[in-house]
């Protein structure tokens, strides 16, 4: 039997966005934290470099805005990169006090400033401004957060429940457009259960699922972007997909990110015969943003026709390089390779989701009581390519600011009642899972072979071809099977793909992250890429 269930918000998603929402709100709300797998399950956890934050004496909010602005390649909008730069403080003071245990710093003559903790460099970043516990900074935040969360009773933690649609006032066919909930599957009972609530949040992290090979967690599947362009969402600049240049490089590795912030302490990349190859493409070598590390390091790998490149820390003391990495350290022992005497072999991967559901400064979308924080979102922070650290960053200020938002909201927003329940009657079970998993892997290749690093408008079309195909396949599946995790997936990824190939055929011009043979050049006007429901097609 499905449930019905009421709460004053409905947080979808368990990572550092949604976390830091939950535990913005007063504790008089009832709040539920849903999760489609275990709580951990989100991209949040494997963070490894750290938090950018204008932190330290010598750095400036003017210095981070630039910065953030040269590595978004004219694209990011000014208020938003302004708004986060000068919230970035507080945030990081806010994970402190919640217990977050960063990295002190143990050299007190260091260069940048009286700041007591430790702060790495990454590509893009003109100064010191990463904050990290060591090289596992998105456990060490997560971890924090859920223990606090888990003294909140007020904030219920529902782990495999994947929220399947919205349910809007448009979708009942009710007066007005707000969002009154969420279906949501219970993989527990395998019910579509009702989630009603005054105001739901999407922290659904990003899609970088959609490409075969990625740095991101199974999880990543844009659902929360499919399920607000469902809703009636405007979605923005999705065809900046960023590649993370260095992740591990090993027939048994799922795709292990090796951190920038080994660059940032002076690694250096290599090809198989020891020559550096980066002062051929960037004047700041191995610290240029990840867009052009990420081409250059895939424009060797074809000219040469190798399988990898080689990240070297080796010369550094071995000391320094366990106590800074322990966890790229260990993992890469597992393989046979200590980091500490050798070059680490590393491909770029999928890693990052730079467009997302448009929302303003409080993640407010444009259907009234839906908010989209964090990864899912696009704020205008990261514009054409995201600058290492911002994204956690991004989380954490956009979380609190959304919360503020409700709380203002508050009184003035009725709880829904009568929601119809899941209509599961003219389905059945499927007897035919090959479908999905085959559909599953398609969608991926074809996305990493026409949708990639470099990209051609024949290579475009073709991707559309494929993914409108598909994308008729899988609605006859939806419409006529049981929901499952795994078609709930393929049928965001999809949409996703489908909408991220629409905004890269629309941009007749390579920045930043989009890069295509065809139209080389950058315009000399900035403009984002903007897709509107009600006018869906090309
Ligand atoms: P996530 O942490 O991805 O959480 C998503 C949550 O949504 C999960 O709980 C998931 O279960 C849930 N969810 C998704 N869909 C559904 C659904 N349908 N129903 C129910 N629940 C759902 N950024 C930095 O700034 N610094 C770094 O050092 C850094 N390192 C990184 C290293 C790696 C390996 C990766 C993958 C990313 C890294 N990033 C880093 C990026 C950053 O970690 C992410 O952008 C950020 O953590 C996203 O947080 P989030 O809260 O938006 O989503
Ligand atoms: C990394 O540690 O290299 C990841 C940093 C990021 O994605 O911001």
């Amino acid at each position: 039997m499905s449930q019905h269930f009421s709460h004053d918000v409905l947080v979808i998603g368990s990572g550092a966005a949604g976390l830091t929402l939950a535990l913005n709100l007063p504790k008089s709300l009832r709040i539920a934290v849903i999760s489609k797998g275990e709580l951990a399950n989100g991209s949040t956890y494997w963070a490894q470099g750290g938090v950018a934050a204008v932190l330290d004496d010598t750095d400036t909010v003017e210095s981070h805005v630039a910065d953030t602005l040269a590595a978004g390649g004219g694209l990011c909008r000014d208020e938003a990169v302004r708004f986060t730069v000068e919230h970035s403080r507080e945030a990081i003071e806010w994970l402190i006090a919640q217990g977050v245990p960063f990295t002190r710093d143990e050299q007190p003559d260091r260069e940048s400033g009286s700041f007591e903790f430790h702060l790495t460099r990454e590509g893009g970043h003109s100064h010191r401004r990463i904050i990290h516990a060591a090289d596992a900074t998105g456990a060490a935040i997560f971890n924090t957060l859920l223990l606090q969360a888990r003294q909140h009773p007020n904030i219920e933690l529902l782990e495999q429940r994947v929220a399947v649609d919205l349910i809007t006032e448009r979708k009942l066919g009710r007066a007005g457009d707000r969002c009154l909930g969420a279906y949501v599957l219970d993989r527990n009972t395998g019910e579509v259960d009702t989630f009603q609530a005054r105001f739901v949040v999407l922290a659904t992290g990003g899609a970088a699922k959609v490409y075969l090979y990625t740095s991101n967690p199974d999880g990543a599947c844009g659902d929360g972007i499919a399920m607000a362009w469902r809703a009636g969402c405007r979605v923005g600049n999705l065809e900046f997909n960023q590649f993370h240049p260095t992740c591990l490089y090993h027939p048994l590795a799922k795709s292990f990110l090796i951190t920038e912030a080994i660059r940032g302490e002076g690694g250096l990349l290599k090809l198989p015969n020891g020559e550096r190859f980066m002062h051929r493409f960037d004047p700041r070598e191995e610290l240029a943003p990840r867009d052009i590390v990420a081409r250059a390091i895939d424009h060797e790998m074809k000219r040469l026709g190798i399988d990898c490149v080689y990240l070297d820390i080796s010369h550094k003391p071995a000391e320094f390089i366990r106590s800074h990495f322990p966890t790229v350290h260990e993992r890469c022992l597992d393989f046979g390779i200590d980091i500490t005497r050798e070059p680490i072999p590393v491909v770029p991967a999928a890693h990052y989701t730079c467009g997302g559901v448009v929302v303003d400064k409080a993640g407010q979308t444009d259907v009234p009581g839906l908010y989209a924080i964090g990864e899912t979102s696009f704020t205008g922070l990261h514009g054409a390519n995201r600058m290492a650290s911002n994204s956690l960053l991004e989380c954490i200020v956009y979380g609190r600011s959304a919360a503020q938002d409700i709380v203002q909201k508050f009184a003035s927003t009725d709880l829904p009642s009568d929601l119809p329940s899941w209509d599961a009657s003219q389905v059945t079970d499927s007897d035919e899972d090959v479908i999905i998993a085959h559909n599953w892997d398609e969608l991926r290749r074809f996305m990493w072979d026409y949708v990639g690093i470099v990209r051609t408008s024949k290579r475009l079309m073709r991707a559309k071809h494929r993914v409108r195909l598909l994308l008729s396949e899988i609605d006859e599946f939806y419409s006529n099977y049981r929901v499952s995790r795994d078609l709930i997936e393929l049928r965001n990824l999809a949409t996703v793909a489908e909408l991220m190939i629409r905004s890269a055929m629309q941009r007749k011009e390579s920045r930043g992250l989009h890069y295509t043979l065809d139209y080389p050049r950058q315009l000399p006007v900035a403009f984002d890429t903007i897709l509107v429901p009600s006018t869906a097609g090309d």
